[in-house]
């Protein structure tokens, strides 16, 4: 196949385009040239700037094209337009907080997240679902649903990942000493290797996977506890797990921030986002590695980043907040 990929040099992108190439299919990327522009230097790349234009598009020929880099919906509809007569099958990348609040568990017929205004192009936190969810709408009223896939992922994890949330938890028990984990080893967390998500991407592109689908490991199998055995046994670090209840971290506003990645309050508005039904992408051919193989190889990822990236982590507490509410913790618990 010839795949077209929107992106393609951020985190996502290069694995999929690594995997489709190993599979032996043809890519070609588009994007404006900023982001890691020196990894793909025999890939045909369509320069320009999904705000702007999409002229170096036209006249183009391919089978599929995979949407990574579409955040507003107008330039979503947009390519979608321009690219309705031209691939098969277009397969968009979505994520689960397109999700309005809603009890676990979260299906994909749960109810999305909506927006007063549909013209606001400005993505923040609060918009970023909602635009999601519209964005979503908008391929598939261009190319209708028998050609049409929507992928919904959680927490993409692993080599590569620029966010640090799930990284923060193997490298700094590699720090060792005491360390903060909250909540209960039994509750449940959900993340998506990054290497699944690209092998399902292919996986759906090969086979015409259409629909709509949430990828995550499946519900209720992977719990803070396990995060914790994986942490350990990649490090092999001398660490002592001080479990923090969630009473706690809510006084002290703990979470807020995104100080506890990937873990969600079991009463906070987020919870269901631990209970989300991944079953209808497990049965389409999604398989999920086991999280010690995402640990092991998130952190000798880590260990190889230069010196000024890995002296800082984007996500979790840092080193002081966290002595600072250790303390708080054994007084109280004295
Ligand atoms: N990371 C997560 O945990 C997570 C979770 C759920 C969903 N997602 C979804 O995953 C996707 C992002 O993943 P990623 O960053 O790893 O994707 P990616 O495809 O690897 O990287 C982003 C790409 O988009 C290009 N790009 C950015 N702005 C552009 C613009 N205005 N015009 C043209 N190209 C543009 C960048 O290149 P240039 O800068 O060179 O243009 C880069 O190649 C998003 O759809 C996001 O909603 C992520």
């Amino acid at each position: 196949m010839s795949i077209l990929i929107l992106g393609g040099t951020g985190f996502i992108g290069p694995h999929m385009v690594r995997e489709a190439l190993r599979r032996g299919h043809e890519v070609s990327l588009f994007n404006r040239g900023r982001t890691n522009s020196e990894l793909f230097p025999d890939l045909k790349l369509f320069k320009g700037d999904r705000n702007s234009g999409l002229q170096s598009l036209e006249g183009g020929k391919w089978d599929v094209v995979v949407d990574n880099s579409g955040y507003v919906p107008r330039q979503v509809e947009d390519s979608a337009r321009l690219l309705s007569s031209v691939v098969s099958h277009y397969l968009y990348v979505s994520t689960l907080s397109v999700y309005a609040v809603s009890p676990a568990p979260i299906t994909e017929a749960s109810p999305l997240a909506t927006m007063e205004d549909e013209s606001g192009e400005e993505v923040t936190g609060e918009t970023y679902g909602p635009m999601k969810a519209l964005c979503e709408q908008r391929v598939m009223a261009m190319l209708g649903a028998d050609r049409t896939t929507v992928l919904r992922p959680t927490y993409i994890c692993g080599p590569g990942d620029r966010t640090d949330r799930y990284t923060y938890w193997p490298v700094r028990t590699m720090r060792g000493g005491e360390m903060l984990w909250p909540g209960t080893p039994t509750d449940d967390i959900q993340i998506i290797d990054v290497r699944d998500f690209a092998n399902f991407t292919v996986d759906c592109l090969e086979q015409k996977i259409v629909g709509t689908f949430n990828t995550v490991t499946p519900m209720r199998s992977f719990k803070m506890g396990d995060l914790l055995q994986d942490s350990m046994a990649v490090t092999g670090a001398d660490m002592t797990p001080v479990w923090v209840d969630k009473e706690f971290i809510s006084e002290n506003e703990v979470a807020e921030g995104g100080g506890l990645p990937i873990w969600e309050h079991p009463d906070g508005e987020y919870a269901a986002l631990s209970s989300v039904d991944g079953s209808r992408a497990a049965a389409a051919g999604l398989k999920n590695r086991p999280t010690k193989e995402t640990a092991r190889d998130t952190l000798s990822w880590w260990k190889n980043l230069p010196a000024d990236r890995s002296d800082k982590l984007r996500a979790g507490l840092s080193a002081d907040k966290e002595a600072e509410l250790l303390r708080l913790w054994h007084q109280q618990n004295a």
